[in-house]
């Protein structure tokens, strides 16, 4: 059974995860419509998806130990962005904002002395450093190609090869 601190943190990330999920659709919804970059598109809609299937993990897990996990509102997310540089510069804001959650959750887990969900965490806290890595992958690229489109067509190239979950570097 969930004691009541660690079922309210858990459903504290169940919300985090449902609006990463929605940010990240927001950011591949205005994608789509800039020219040139199908597949980063692609992998924004596929991130949003990812986080999706992070609050589920979360409800499910929630659920299944006798808590109850709460769907939640959310507040609209920022549609349009002036470069791509700046919606992943805010993608890997996010994330490092979503770290810092787990690393709470971890902290809670202890003091409740909740190994199972401590146990259950830690697929959070793998996923997260992969998802900074490649954020901070990304942002580095993107600091290099500067305003150089070429650079930009090798990027929504080279991105169809990576994936959020379960590695897929870009070197
Ligand atoms: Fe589920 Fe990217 O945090």
């Amino acid at each position: 059974m969930l004691a009541k601190k660690m079922q309210d943190a858990l459903n504290e990330q169940v919300r985090i995860e449902a609006e990463s999920s929605q940010v990240y659709l927001a950011m591949a919804s205005w994608a789509e419509i800039q020219p040139g970059v199908d597949n980063i598109t692609a992998f924004f809609y596929r991130h949003s998806d990812e986080e999706r299937m992070h609050m589920l993990k979360l409800i499910h897990f929630i659920n299944e130990r006798g808590g109850f996990a709460v769907v939640p509102a959310l507040p609209q997310p920022n549609l349009t962005f002036p470069s791509l540089h700046h919606a992943f510069k805010q993608l890997l804001e996010h994330e490092i904002f979503v770290s810092e959650s787990i690393n709470k959750l971890v902290d809670i887990a202890l003091q409740e002395k909740d190994y199972a969900t401590h146990n259950f965490l830690q697929w959070y806290v793998a996923e997260q450093i992969e998802e900074e890595a490649l954020a901070r992958t990304i942002n580095d690229k993107l600091e290099l190609i500067g305003d150089d489109k070429g650079g930009l067509y090798l990027l929504d190239r080279d991105i169809l090869n990576v994936s959020v979950t379960g590695g897929g570097t870009m070197e």
